[in-house]
């Protein structure tokens, strides 16, 4: 590689920032993502992502809905450029879309944005999602969403991310008042009060302070929420965590910021302050050791597969985060797994509803690959020396089916079926140790649909599936194993590579196990 490109290379990386945002459903994460697309002058985009979101559908309507929108439902790239920056967002489809590929996704991440909703805290969907991200260490961003409702203090708020999720929060702005009696936010580290003005809220004043005791303060926000605000400041300034950078980078300490998104409130000093912190692309480990996303040639995994999303061909789409180097269409890559050379001519990136032909992309770039049912979840793609990047987790799966073919005649198909779609990552298999049934394991509902869909249209198989009371599934790590002690509310099962894992009707189960077994390891991922 030349100096200039060298060059090239390492200003593209350096600017980029890859991040997903992270909620419950209902916190808003649809009217952030379009918000921030708005500031990044994707303008034509606008309504995109609402008009998607309008499409509440019940789980059963997912396959109609899938064929009539093409990409739009499951989970997306958005991209756009802001101060000199460029944003790439996944999109972490929530509600009945929420699957295995939801986690996956965060694997392509290098930090996410935590979105709560300040009435209701810290919610179930939240504390999944954060889990993932927090076993990585990536760096995690707070935004606290609907300031302009009545809600929770935000010490209590700040209490529940350490209690709830284990991490400690430093407020980078403060609200000054709240609900109706929101006036502004404090910015913490500028000093500098940022108000609402008129009667719909919808201008914002920013105004240079001294400090949190600037009169000034009363003067534009009223006596009352200038003392308040003065009180609890000085409370954080004493008591809280200062700021660290290092803590922040390797995700144990989390900045938060309060705002209100519908609003526009907030989110410029969010997203400036965000786009500041956040890591630019990370290096992955592979069989070579971490390749950099500098390294000058090309390489990149492959974190999730969509099929039918043309319903006139089966086509499928790998989606591909670049992790080093330079991607130009057209070029020639190995593709590790198979040992092939195979030509990247027809790559894409998402915009929400758009599909476009990328020409180039850097590392910390997502792209779609044109998938004539050649990748695997988790396929290496190198140009240059062969290495491969390390396989993707599995994650524990939260609901379990029996399934069985109802025609006994198509078992052949039937199990083709079940491979390929293992492989593929729509579903985790597992077979019982006792009586050899085959279970299937997801941690979304939609992941039960999709299989049965596609097992009927691309195999031609009717299967049957009868849920299974389990909620936790653990691999276990043992020197040996005795299948009596898994009976009681739970049982034993392999996964596809022989390993044990048990399966478990409710927490106390699992309890029971654990102290039963005092030997064994009982692993939330595959070893
Ligand atoms: P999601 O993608 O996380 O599920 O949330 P979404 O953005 O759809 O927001 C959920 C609801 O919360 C929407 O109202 C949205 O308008 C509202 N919302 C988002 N940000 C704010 C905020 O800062 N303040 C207030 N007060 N509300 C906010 P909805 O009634 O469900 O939908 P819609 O009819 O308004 O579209």
């Amino acid at each position: 590689m030349n100096q200039a490109s060298e060059k090239v290379l390492r200003e593209e990386v350096e600017k980029r920032r890859t991040f997903a945002i992270i909620s419950h459903p209902d916190a808003g994460k649809t009217t952030l993502t379009e918000k921030l697309l708005l500031f990044g002058g994707a303008i034509r985009l606008a309504g995109t992502v609402k008009a998607r979101k309008a499409s509440k559908h019940a789980t059963s309507d997912w396959m109609e809905i899938e064929k009539q929108r093409g990409i739009s439902v499951t989970s997306s790239v958005m991209q756009f450029d802001y101060n000199g920056h460029r944003i790439n967002i996944l999109d972490t489809p929530g509600h009945q879309d929420f699957s295995e590929d939801t986690y996956r996704t965060l694997t392509a991440a290098d930090s996410a944005v935590m979105l709560i909703d300040v009435a209701k805290g810290v919610e179930a969907q939240t504390i999944k999602l954060f889990q993932v991200c927090a076993k990585r260490g990536i760096p995690i961003f707070t935004f606290i969403n609907k300031l302009d409702r009545e809600g929770r203090s935000p010490f209590d708020l700040m209490e529940e991310l350490e209690q709830v999720l284990g991490i400690r929060s430093v407020p980078m702005n403060w609200p000054i008042g709240m609900g109706r009696e929101l006036s502004g936010v404090y910015d913490r580290m500028k000093n500098q009060v940022e108000l609402f003005q008129g009667d719909d809220h919808s201008q914002i004043k920013v105004q240079k302070v001294e400090d949190y005791h600037d009169p000034i303060i009363a003067e534009m926000a009223g006596e009352y929420h200038a003392n308040q605000l003065a009180e609890e400041l000085e409370l954080l300034d004493v008591a809280g965590d200062p700021f660290d950078y290092e803590k922040v980078k390797r995700g144990e300490l989390t900045p938060v910021f309060f705002g209100s998104a519908i609003n526009n409130f907030g989110l410029q000093t969010f997203l400036e302050n965000f786009l500041e912190l956040a890591p630019k692309p990370a290096p992955r480990k592979s069989t070579e050791g971490e390749i950099e996303p500098v390294r000058e040639k090309f390489s990149g995994y492959v974190f999730k597969i969509q099929a039918n999303m043309n319903p006139a061909h089966r086509d499928r789409i790998a989606f591909l985060r670049i992790v080093s180097g330079k991607f130009e269409r057209g070029m020639s890559v190995k593709h590790v797994r198979v040992g092939k050379d195979i030509k990247l001519s027809q790559p894409q990136q998402f915009l929400a509803q758009d599909r476009d032909i990328v020409e180039t992309a850097y590392a910390g770039d997502i792209i779609g690959l044109f998938d004539p049912g050649i990748f695997r979840i988790g396929d290496s793609l190198v140009e240059g020396q062969t290495f491969e990047f390390d396989e993707l987790p599995t994650f524990s799966p939260e609901l379990f089916s029996k399934v069985t073919v109802k025609n006994a005649l198509k078992h052949k198909q039937y199990q083709k079926g079940i491979d390929q779609l293992t492989e593929e990552g729509t579903i985790q298999v597992f077979r019982t140790v006792s009586f050899d049934d085959t279970i299937l394991g997801v941690v979304g509902q939609l992941q039960f649909e999709v299989f049965e869909y596609r097992m009927k249209n691309e195999y031609g198989v009717d299967v049957q599936l009868q849920r299974q009371p389990f909620q936790f599934a653990r691999w276990i790590v043992a020197k040996e194993i005795d299948p009596s002690k898994f009976r009681i509310n739970s049982t034993l099962v392999k996964d596809k590579k022989g390993n044990y894992v048990a399966l478990f009707e409710n927490e106390y189960a699992m309890r029971t196990a654990i102290d039963k077994n005092p030997d064994a390891q009982f692993l939330e991922m595959a070893p």
